[in-house]
Protein backbone atom coordinates (compact mmCIF):
# COMPACT_ATOMS: atom_id res chain seq x y z
CA UNK A 1 0.00 0.00 0.00
CA UNK A 2 1.11 3.38 -0.54
CA UNK A 3 0.96 5.61 2.62
CA UNK A 4 1.25 9.64 2.23
CA UNK A 5 1.83 11.40 6.01
CA UNK A 6 2.08 15.25 6.52
CA UNK A 7 3.49 16.07 9.77
CA UNK A 8 4.95 18.55 11.99
CA UNK A 9 3.61 22.77 11.59
CA UNK A 10 4.09 25.05 8.75
CA UNK A 11 5.15 28.42 9.19
CA UNK A 12 3.86 31.74 7.41
CA UNK A 13 6.28 34.75 7.16
CA UNK A 14 5.36 38.06 9.01
CA UNK A 15 8.89 39.62 7.40
CA UNK A 16 11.94 38.43 6.69
CA UNK A 17 13.13 37.03 9.91
CA UNK A 18 9.80 36.35 12.09
CA UNK A 19 7.00 33.95 11.06
CA UNK A 20 3.76 32.46 12.84
CA UNK A 21 3.85 28.66 13.40
CA UNK A 22 2.57 26.57 16.18
CA UNK A 23 3.86 24.03 19.22
CA UNK A 24 3.65 20.37 16.62
CA UNK A 25 6.88 19.05 17.00
CA UNK A 26 6.25 16.08 14.10
CA UNK A 27 6.48 13.18 16.71
CA UNK A 28 2.61 12.10 15.88
CA UNK A 29 3.13 12.43 11.96
CA UNK A 30 6.38 10.56 12.45
CA UNK A 31 5.69 8.23 14.28
CA UNK A 32 2.68 7.35 11.70
CA UNK A 33 5.13 7.20 8.89
CA UNK A 34 7.45 4.67 11.05
CA UNK A 35 4.64 2.47 11.77
CA UNK A 36 3.14 2.68 7.66
CA UNK A 37 7.33 1.74 6.88
CA UNK A 38 7.32 -0.84 9.98
CA UNK A 39 3.90 -2.31 7.90
CA UNK A 40 5.35 -2.80 5.09
CA UNK A 41 4.16 0.01 3.08
CA UNK A 42 5.77 2.35 0.87
CA UNK A 43 5.60 5.61 2.80
CA UNK A 44 6.22 9.31 1.57
CA UNK A 45 6.69 11.90 4.67
CA UNK A 46 5.89 15.56 3.84
CA UNK A 47 7.18 17.26 6.67
CA UNK A 48 7.30 20.73 8.07
CA UNK A 49 9.90 22.35 9.91
CA UNK A 50 10.93 19.93 12.95
CA UNK A 51 13.81 18.68 14.91
CA UNK A 52 13.35 15.04 14.54
CA UNK A 53 15.44 12.54 12.04
CA UNK A 54 13.66 10.66 9.06
CA UNK A 55 12.16 7.63 9.98
CA UNK A 56 14.19 4.66 8.39
CA UNK A 57 13.12 3.68 4.71
CA UNK A 58 10.79 6.77 4.93
CA UNK A 59 10.84 9.61 1.79
CA UNK A 60 10.91 13.17 3.57
CA UNK A 61 9.34 15.73 1.31
CA UNK A 62 10.35 18.89 3.54
CA UNK A 63 8.01 22.00 3.15
CA UNK A 64 7.67 25.09 5.20
CA UNK A 65 3.96 27.24 4.13
CA UNK A 66 0.84 25.52 3.90
CA UNK A 67 1.43 27.03 -0.18
CA UNK A 68 4.26 24.24 0.23
CA UNK A 69 2.46 21.47 1.83
CA UNK A 70 -0.87 21.89 -0.06
CA UNK A 71 1.41 21.82 -3.50
CA UNK A 72 3.40 19.29 -2.07
CA UNK A 73 0.21 17.25 -1.27
CA UNK A 74 -1.10 17.71 -4.40
CA UNK A 75 1.65 16.11 -6.43
CA UNK A 76 1.73 13.01 -4.49
CA UNK A 77 -1.99 12.37 -4.34
CA UNK A 78 -2.54 10.31 -7.09
CA UNK A 79 0.16 7.99 -5.81
CA UNK A 80 -1.34 7.19 -2.57
CA UNK A 81 -3.92 4.76 -1.54
CA UNK A 82 -4.18 6.28 2.41
CA UNK A 83 -3.76 9.90 3.29
CA UNK A 84 -3.02 10.66 7.03
CA UNK A 85 -2.84 14.31 7.72
CA UNK A 86 -1.16 14.74 11.17
CA UNK A 87 0.44 18.28 10.22
CA UNK A 88 -0.71 21.26 12.29
CA UNK A 89 -1.29 23.66 9.26
CA UNK A 90 -0.99 27.70 10.28
CA UNK A 91 -4.86 28.94 9.70
CA UNK A 92 -3.64 32.86 9.22
CA UNK A 93 -1.28 34.23 7.22
CA UNK A 94 -0.61 38.04 6.96
CA UNK A 95 -2.27 39.37 3.58
CA UNK A 96 1.33 40.99 2.86
CA UNK A 97 4.46 39.93 5.11
CA UNK A 98 6.51 42.88 5.35
CA UNK A 99 9.56 43.26 2.96
CA UNK A 100 12.03 44.25 5.35
CA UNK A 101 12.54 43.41 9.04
CA UNK A 102 9.90 45.16 11.40
CA UNK A 103 11.85 47.75 13.46
CA UNK A 104 11.33 47.73 16.91
CA UNK A 105 11.08 52.15 15.97
CA UNK A 106 8.18 51.56 13.95
CA UNK A 107 5.82 50.07 17.14
CA UNK A 108 4.16 47.28 16.85
CA UNK A 109 2.52 45.68 13.61
CA UNK A 110 -1.18 46.25 12.88
CA UNK A 111 -1.25 43.12 10.25
CA UNK A 112 -4.04 42.42 8.09
CA UNK A 113 -4.72 38.67 8.21
CA UNK A 114 -5.90 35.99 5.32
CA UNK A 115 -6.45 32.10 5.74
CA UNK A 116 -4.66 29.59 4.38
CA UNK A 117 -6.07 27.12 2.01
CA UNK A 118 -7.35 24.67 3.57
CA UNK A 119 -5.53 21.52 2.21
CA UNK A 120 -8.29 18.70 3.06
CA UNK A 121 -11.01 20.29 1.77
CA UNK A 122 -8.81 21.44 -1.76
CA UNK A 123 -8.16 17.95 -2.51
CA UNK A 124 -11.46 16.36 -1.01
CA UNK A 125 -12.77 16.73 -4.87
CA UNK A 126 -10.05 14.40 -5.89
CA UNK A 127 -10.44 11.50 -3.58
CA UNK A 128 -10.83 8.38 -6.40
CA UNK A 129 -13.15 5.50 -4.84
CA UNK A 130 -10.60 3.47 -3.83
CA UNK A 131 -8.57 5.94 -1.30
CA UNK A 132 -8.67 6.82 2.14
CA UNK A 133 -8.45 10.13 3.74
CA UNK A 134 -7.67 10.39 7.36
CA UNK A 135 -7.10 13.57 9.31
CA UNK A 136 -7.09 15.09 12.56
CA UNK A 137 -8.59 17.35 15.06
CA UNK A 138 -6.97 19.10 17.71
CA UNK A 139 -9.53 20.48 20.05
CA UNK A 140 -9.40 22.25 23.60
CA UNK A 141 -13.43 22.05 23.90
CA UNK A 142 -15.99 19.88 22.22
CA UNK A 143 -13.43 17.43 20.84
CA UNK A 144 -16.25 14.79 19.73
CA UNK A 145 -18.38 17.51 18.06
CA UNK A 146 -15.71 19.65 16.39
CA UNK A 147 -14.08 16.53 15.01
CA UNK A 148 -17.25 15.25 13.75
CA UNK A 149 -18.10 18.33 11.86
CA UNK A 150 -14.20 18.21 10.28
CA UNK A 151 -14.87 14.54 9.44
CA UNK A 152 -18.03 15.98 7.35
CA UNK A 153 -16.71 19.11 6.23
CA UNK A 154 -13.50 17.75 4.88
CA UNK A 155 -14.97 14.42 3.34
CA UNK A 156 -12.67 12.46 5.32
CA UNK A 157 -12.66 8.44 5.86
CA UNK A 158 -11.79 8.97 9.50
CA UNK A 159 -10.21 11.90 12.21
CA UNK A 160 -8.36 10.92 15.13
CA UNK A 161 -9.17 13.23 17.52
CA UNK A 162 -6.75 14.89 20.44
CA UNK A 163 -6.91 16.85 22.81
CA UNK A 164 -4.73 19.82 22.65
CA UNK A 165 -5.16 21.46 26.05
CA UNK A 166 -2.76 19.12 28.53
CA UNK A 167 0.63 19.00 28.78
CA UNK A 168 0.95 15.23 28.46
CA UNK A 169 -0.25 14.69 25.59
CA UNK A 170 -1.09 15.84 22.02
CA UNK A 171 1.16 19.10 20.97
CA UNK A 172 4.83 18.19 21.64
CA UNK A 173 4.22 15.35 24.06
CA UNK A 174 5.99 11.51 23.67
CA UNK A 175 2.16 10.10 24.56
CA UNK A 176 -1.16 11.26 22.90
CA UNK A 177 -4.61 9.17 23.30
CA UNK A 178 -7.16 9.39 20.04
CA UNK A 179 -10.61 9.57 19.58
CA UNK A 180 -11.06 7.94 16.46
CA UNK A 181 -14.38 8.65 14.16
CA UNK A 182 -15.15 6.91 11.17
CA UNK A 183 -17.39 8.18 8.41
CA UNK A 184 -19.72 5.27 9.04
CA UNK A 185 -20.76 6.15 12.26
CA UNK A 186 -18.13 4.41 14.14
CA UNK A 187 -16.04 5.66 17.04
CA UNK A 188 -13.17 4.21 18.74
CA UNK A 189 -10.86 5.22 21.21
CA UNK A 190 -6.83 4.72 22.11
CA UNK A 191 -6.15 5.48 25.72
CA UNK A 192 -3.10 7.13 26.38
CA UNK A 193 0.17 5.72 25.19
CA UNK A 194 3.30 6.44 23.13
CA UNK A 195 2.51 7.84 19.90
CA UNK A 196 3.95 4.75 18.34
CA UNK A 197 1.75 2.43 19.70
CA UNK A 198 -0.99 5.36 18.90
CA UNK A 199 -0.02 5.04 15.47
CA UNK A 200 0.29 1.14 15.24
CA UNK A 201 -3.13 1.07 16.26
CA UNK A 202 -4.76 3.78 14.18
CA UNK A 203 -2.99 2.51 10.88
CA UNK A 204 -4.35 -0.88 11.53
CA UNK A 205 -8.13 0.30 11.86
CA UNK A 206 -7.02 2.50 8.12
CA UNK A 207 -5.61 -0.51 6.62
CA UNK A 208 -8.82 -2.56 6.74
CA UNK A 209 -10.85 0.58 5.53
CA UNK A 210 -8.62 0.93 2.76
CA UNK A 211 -8.72 -3.16 2.03
CA UNK A 212 -12.72 -2.58 2.18
CA UNK A 213 -12.59 -0.16 -0.31
CA UNK A 214 -10.83 -2.10 -2.73
CA UNK A 215 -13.15 -5.46 -2.16
CA UNK A 216 -15.68 -2.97 -2.78
CA UNK A 217 -13.97 -1.56 -5.77
CA UNK A 218 -13.37 -4.46 -7.70
CA UNK A 219 -17.05 -6.51 -7.20
CA UNK A 220 -18.45 -2.87 -8.50
CA UNK A 221 -15.67 -2.72 -11.74
O1 LIG B 1 3.36 17.10 16.02
P1 LIG B 1 3.12 16.69 17.46
O2 LIG B 1 3.83 17.57 18.46
O3 LIG B 1 3.38 15.21 17.66
O4 LIG B 1 1.56 16.92 17.77
C1 LIG B 1 0.61 16.14 17.14
C2 LIG B 1 -0.60 16.99 16.71
C3 LIG B 1 -1.32 17.52 17.95
C4 LIG B 1 -0.14 18.17 15.82
C5 LIG B 1 -1.51 16.02 15.86
O5 LIG B 1 -1.89 14.93 16.65
C6 LIG B 1 -2.73 16.75 15.32
O6 LIG B 1 -3.75 16.93 15.99
N1 LIG B 1 -2.64 17.21 14.04
C7 LIG B 1 -3.68 18.07 13.40
C8 LIG B 1 -3.55 19.48 13.88
C9 LIG B 1 -4.58 20.40 13.25
O7 LIG B 1 -4.21 21.26 12.48
O8 LIG B 1 -5.84 20.12 13.53
P2 LIG B 1 -7.10 20.98 13.03
O9 LIG B 1 -8.22 20.47 13.85
O10 LIG B 1 -6.81 22.45 13.03
O11 LIG B 1 -7.29 20.54 11.51
C10 LIG B 1 -8.13 19.46 11.11
C11 LIG B 1 -7.49 18.72 9.94
O12 LIG B 1 -7.42 19.60 8.79
C12 LIG B 1 -6.07 18.22 10.18
O13 LIG B 1 -5.93 16.95 9.61
C13 LIG B 1 -5.20 19.25 9.46
O14 LIG B 1 -4.00 18.66 8.99
C14 LIG B 1 -6.10 19.68 8.31
N2 LIG B 1 -5.88 21.07 7.88
C15 LIG B 1 -5.91 22.10 8.78
C16 LIG B 1 -5.74 23.40 8.35
C17 LIG B 1 -5.52 23.63 6.96
N3 LIG B 1 -5.31 24.87 6.52
N4 LIG B 1 -5.51 22.61 6.09
C18 LIG B 1 -5.71 21.33 6.52
O15 LIG B 1 -5.73 20.38 5.72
Amino acid sequence: MNVLVTAGPTREALDPVRFISNRSSGKMGYALAAAAHGAGHRVRLISGPVALPPPEGVNVIPVVSADDMLTAVEKNLAWCDLLIMAAAVVDWRPRKPARHKWKKSQGPPVIEWEPTPDILSAIAPRKTPRQVFCGFAAETRALAREAKRKLREKNLDAIAANDVSRADRGFDAARNELAVFFADGAARHIPLASKAVCARRLLAWLENLVEKKVKNNSKNS
